[in-house]
């Protein structure tokens, strides 16, 4: 973190993403609520921030009370103890729907993740996505205060936007994360503007990825699309009179201090009070966004044959899944919810019986505290995404353990899981071996936990968000001083 913030001294950094980082809603009584969203990005980011501070822009889309906030849109932020300034732009609904619920929610969404979910390519999201893309990216360059800023675009919201800020400030220094899977060449062909999507993330400086799978397919598509110079050994691409590094940074989360968390046997004790389950109750717990990537189904598909397979289990267990809304207003994101619950009906009817439930599903948002106590309560925590970046739920459950216990079942298809190789690695896809795993880490023995834990806990502890940063940043210091050099030439 100090390094980070030397590695900063003096520069000005801005930051873009759709998504923003506090929501501010007005409370039936009239008071202002400040919530956190549930996004990994959120998550990853806003530690960076606090540690630089800076700018940081974004569609105030989930600001329920516009008015609250809108005479004011650049807020100190965090409310508690502000160290960076969050700038809003407000969308209209017609921007929102084309540019957020359009192109990027139905069509680069599913284009990216191999989710069997049909993308939808519309002209006019695409005029929305181009159009918001010049907004935001008008927003950056009206922040800047010198010619040479380091600006952090986040995700597939703003593929245009690194060309549009390049073309107004030729010498910043822009990085941008892309923080969903890139699909091999062939599978994003498919989309329609394919090449200007290309080309406006050729505009970065740095061009980063979760996983070298995941570069090389950005690499190859751009091979295949675009006439370029790619240099495969250093990971350049040339494109006109630009050069852009394309790399793999995984992401991670700030390692927590501890000081305040409250001890696992009190969280194992209210979490069973709570969901009103007897004290040697056994938990295995999952939170997500409500997405269809997430393999939430295949999850509940797993706890229903490990049951079947396990019956000494039934009524001994539950999954408690939190899922967090989002995108509500797409109809496959409400058909999904609409699976969720009916299959988590099936099964609790299947087993259900004297005010026993199997799974206990609860559709709503929990704050990070909660949040902390589902972690440290629960036996096993699963993440069965059928495709993700990185996810950092995985990770946020390692940090939560400091008691070196609980057992992590974990997608072989996340960018995590070529990390954590402790963990309990499943195919989703594969629901035997979903509930096999399930049934592994409830029963697993107390040493093994704690040789898995320690290991895994000891990875996530060290490559930290700060090094997720520091490393981008350290780069992009390399490449500052060799255009410099190139300069006096
Ligand atoms: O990285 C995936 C991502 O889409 C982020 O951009 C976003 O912050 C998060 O998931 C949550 O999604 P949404 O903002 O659409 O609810």
């Amino acid at each position: 973190k100090a390094l980070l913030q030397q590695d900063l001294a003096g520069d000005q950094v801005l930051v873009v993403s759709n998504r923003e980082p506090y929501i501010h809603e007005k409370a039936a009584d009239g008071t202002v609520k400040v919530r956190r969203p549930a996004s990994g990005l959120v998550t990853a980011v806003e530690a960076v921030m606090r540690a630089c501070s800076g700018t940081w822009i974004a569609h105030g889309a989930g600001s329920a009370d516009r008015e609250t906030v809108d005479k004011n849109d650049h807020v100190p932020v965090p409310p508690k103890n502000p160290s960076y300034t969050l700038r809003r732009v407000w969308l209209t609904e017609e921007e929102e729907k084309g540019y957020y619920y359009g192109f990027a929610n139905e069509g680069l969404w599913p284009l990216c993740h191999i989710a069997h979910v049909r993308p939808v390519f519309r002209s006019s999201d695409w005029e929305e996505y181009v159009k918001v893309n010049r907004r935001f990216a008008d927003a950056v360059i009206k922040e800047a205060r010198t010619d040479n800023p380091v600006v952090l675009v986040q995700d597939y919201h703003f593929a245009l936007l690194p060309r549009m800020v390049r073309e107004a400030l030729p010498k910043a220094t822009i990085i941008t994360f892309w923080h969903i899977p890139w699909p091999n060449s062939e599978s994003f062909g498919i989309c329609p503007w394919r090449e200007e999507i290309l080309e406006g993330m050729l505009g970065s400086t740095i061009l980063g990825f979760h996983t070298p799978f995941h570069r090389k397919n950005f690499l190859d598509t751009v091979d295949r699309y675009l006439e370029t110079r790619i240099e495969p050994e250093a990971s350049t691409i040339s494109y006109g009179n630009e050069l852009t590094q394309v790399e793999d940074y995984p992401i991670s989360i700030a390692w927590p201090d501890y000081p305040d968390t409250v001890p696992v046997d009190v969280c194992r004790t209210e979490i069973r009070q709570i969901l009103g389950v007897p004290q040697d109750h056994l938990l295995a717990f999952g939170v997500d966004r409500l997405d269809y990537t997430k393999g939430i189904l295949e999850r509940f598909q797993a706890v229903d044959r490990m049951l079947e397979m396990h019956p000494t289990m039934v009524g001994k267990f539950s999954f408690v899944q939190i899922a967090a809304p989002s995108r509500s207003d797409l109809e496959e994101y409400m058909n999904f919810e609409q699976r969720v619950r009916k299959l988590a009906d099936k099964i609790n009817d299947r087993y259900g019986k004297d005010g026993y439930l199997p799974i206990i599903l609860k559709i709503e948002h929990h704050d990070q505290n909660e949040l902390q106590r589902y972690f440290r309560a629960s036996e096993v925590c699963m993440v069965t995404s059928l495709h993700d970046g990185m996810n950092l739920v995985a990770k946020e459950f390692i940090a939560a353990r400091d008691d070196e216990h609980g057992a992590l079942v974990l997608s072989q298809f996340t960018g995590a899981a070529r990390e954590l190789h402790e963990a309990l690695i499943i195919n989703p896809y594969h629901i035997e071996q979903g509930a096999e795993a399930l049934y592994r880490g409830l029963t697993m023995p107390s040493v093994e936990q704690v040789e898995r834990m320690r290991s895994m806990r000891d990875r996530v502890r060290r490559f930290n968000v700060y090094r997720w940063a520091g490393h981008m940043l350290l780069d992009a210091a390399r490449l500052r001083k060799r255009e410099k050099v190139m300069q006096k030439i």
